[in-house]
């Protein structure tokens, strides 16, 4: 070898270990999220994404999580949509503060229904107290009014149903419950004068909010323009409601009542347009999402024999105890019919998927023991209707079995926080929660004391193209009126 060789193989050498130099310092400098991040779903270049989510995002989840597993990517446009599956990865998500872990970008899409100055509209300290005044109009000592109501509302709507017929269920339960969401948040004045004006509004408002809603808020289509007259004329409803009730100086067991009274701890009062934005947004809330587990719980009792017996056992007992009465207390001792409505719901969320915006790097780790980076910048989702049916949490999970949540069993128990979503957890758990099964047990309780019931339509399937995933079509159900007797 000639002086010139070795001096070509020294300067092959040099470079050659400066680029491991290079390499091995790249991956000690580069920060840690993209050293471990999520598997990837594979889709076509640039659109593949977005047409795997269009096809509708259960169905990507159910192909993508035998081969990916709990934690991975779906690059949307230029979004990246991490998914975190199961209450081992989501911890995060749902406890995070909200510097970290934040909701408004995401849900932005409700400003126009909802409206100016609330809860998506504003930035979260002023958020985070109007999510006081919910907290405050749901606490218990409120829901003891409001479940009269809900009786009322009841024992009056079946009233109205002959000796013995046909309805569609799902209608039926719809209605009742716009009627009782109507006396409960929204008052008197319009449950008693303007209910059907009230209710055609709600309608278009509700009609205007579309999956392409979702990305494009404000697209000129006749939806949105009927939607936004009608957000218009409900303001002017409730302004004028709110300043008879006020000059009056008149009182009412409403949330209406309870947002008027709420103050920001500035002591400043809620102004007449956030007293309505935050009435539509427990309306939007709980009105959908409450009739949608009413209908399963019924088709769910209907078609299983065995537990419609039990429940039915149930009231008789409480009827034995009790009488006819029923109020909060006795709603609250009605546990075999919580485990029918808790386990329709676990096979049916309605809210399918929940979203955040990630504002910081953060890792997570599977129950196998992978770890996992996810960067700032990712929108995050979990998947209720998916989480709650892991067969690691639930034994056979597609199985409609309530007693999986009796003392001694407790499946949604045993893998720890997070393994129920179906109204989330963490920092944004839903707080009607109370109030929705108080509404449904109301709703049911009243049903099994004084009807036979009998599904005469297939048991219905899953409408997954509403935006709150509910039923398809109509459930129709046979009834004959009787009263339960007791001593049997
Ligand atoms: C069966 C009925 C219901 C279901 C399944 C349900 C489900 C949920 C879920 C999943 C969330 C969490 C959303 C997220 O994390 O992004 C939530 C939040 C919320 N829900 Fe419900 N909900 C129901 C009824 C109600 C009712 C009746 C009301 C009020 C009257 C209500 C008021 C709220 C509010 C105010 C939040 C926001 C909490 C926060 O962000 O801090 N919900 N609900």
């Amino acid at each position: 070898m000639d002086l010139k060789e070795i001096r070509f193989l020294d300067a092959g050498l040099l470079f050659f270990a400066t680029l491991v130099f290079v390499k091995v310092l790249s991956v000690l400098l580069t920060p840690r999220s993209s050293k471990r991040l999520p598997p990837v779903v594979k889709a076509l270049p640039l659109v593949g994404g977005l047409l795997r989510f269009l096809r509708g995002p259960i169905v990507m989840i159910r192909e993508e999580y035998p081969k990916l597993g709990s934690v991975f990517t779906l690059n949307l446009a230029n979004r990246r949509i991490t998914f975190l599956i199961g209450p081992e990865v989501s911890a995060h998500f749902f406890k995070a503060p909200e510097a970290e872990m934040s909701q408004q970008e995401v849900y932005q899409f409700n400003v126009p229904t909802f409206g100016p100055g609330v809860v998506f509209d504003v930035d979260y300290s002023i958020r985070q107290e109007q999510f006081r005044f919910f907290t405050e109009a749901l606490r218990v000592s409120k829901l003891r009014s409001y479940v009269d109501q809900m009786v009322f509302e009841a024992e009056d709507y079946f009233s109205r149903w002959g000796d013995t017929g046909v309805v569609d269920l799902k209608y039926e339960l719809e209605h009742l419950i716009i009627l009782t969401a109507s006396r409960c948040l929204l008052g008197r004045e319009v449950r008693d004068k303007l209910f059907d004006d009230v209710s055609a509004l709600f309608h278009d408002l509700d009609n205007g909010m579309l999956p392409i809603s979702v990305i494009f808020p404000y697209l000129p289509i006749p939806a949105h323009r009927r939607r936004d007259r009608a957000r218009k004329r409900i303001a002017q409803i409730f302004a004028k409601i709110i300043d008879s009730r006020k000059s009056e100086g008149r009182h009412e067991d409403d949330m209406l009542q309870c947002f008027i009274d709420s103050k920001y701890k500035d002591g400043r009062p809620t102004t007449e347009g956030e007293i309505t934005g935050l009435l539509i947004a427990a309306l939007f809330a709980g009105q959908h999402t409450s009739s949608i587990t009413s209908t399963w719980t019924g088709a769910y009792l209907l078609r299983h024999k065995e537990y419609f017996s039990a429940a039915v056992e149930e009231q008789k007992e409480l009827m034995k105890k009790h009488g006819d009465k029923v109020d909060q207390d006795i709603l609250s001792e009605m546990d075999i019919l919580y485990r029918c409505i808790k386990e329709a719901l676990r096979l049916h969320p309605p809210l399918i998927m929940l979203l955040r915006y990630s504002h910081n790097d953060f890792s997570v780790k599977t129950r196998e023991g992978k770890e996992f980076d996810i960067p700032r910048g990712h929108i995050v989702a979990t998947s209720p209707a998916f989480a709650n049916r892991l067969p690691h949490i639930y034994k056979d999970p597609d199985r409609y079995d309530p007693d999986r949540y009796a003392a001694g069993r407790e499946e949604d128990k045993a893998v720890g926080a997070f393994s129920y979503i179906s109204f989330g957890g963490g920092r944004h758990g839903c707080l009607g929660e109370p109030f929705a099964y108080l509404q449904i047990k109301a709703i049911w309780s009243h049903l099994l004391r004084n009807f036979e019931l009998e599904l005469i339509s297939p048991f219905p399937e899953i409408d997954w193209n509403a935006m709150v995933v509910g039923v398809k079509g109509k459930v129709m159900v046979r009834y004959n009126r009787r009263k339960l007797a007791i001593d049997n």
